[in-house]
């Protein structure tokens, strides 16, 4: 049995300016990380659920990219405003938040 039931990995890798891929520390990385924290602890969920600060994982175009385990669901473009959305609808109800999906994340988030 794995340690935790849901486990979220963000993007809040830096890049230096100007660098032409970007990167998600600049687009709110470290927010959406501890805005995850915050919500899960709130929720009771610390020990259950985990959200860790992840290097880059390949999609910066899409960032701040946030992917989800076990289910391998991959979320682009998340605001920490989004964060409780996908805790209550995602991490909790079980149901992957389509419109933030990442375009090659869709329809697989069903399966
Ligand atoms: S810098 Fe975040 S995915 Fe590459």
């Amino acid at each position: 049995m794995p340690p935790f039931q849901r486990h979220v990995f963000v993007c809040t890798n830096r890049r230096p300016d100007g660098h032409p891929k970007g990167c998600c520390a600049t687009k709110g990385g470290e927010e959406v990380r501890a805005r995850f924290k915050e919500e899960l602890e709130k929720r009771g969920l610390k020990g259950q659920m985990r959200a860790n600060a992840a290097g880059c994982v390949d999609t910066c175009s899409f960032g701040v990219s946030v992917v989800v385990y076990p289910e391998g669901v991959w979320y682009g473009g998340v605001k920490p405003e989004d964060v409780p959305t996908i805790v209550d609808e995602h991490l909790v109800g079980g149901r992957p938040v389509e419109r933030l999906l990442m375009p090659f994340s869709r329809g697989k988030a069903q399966e």
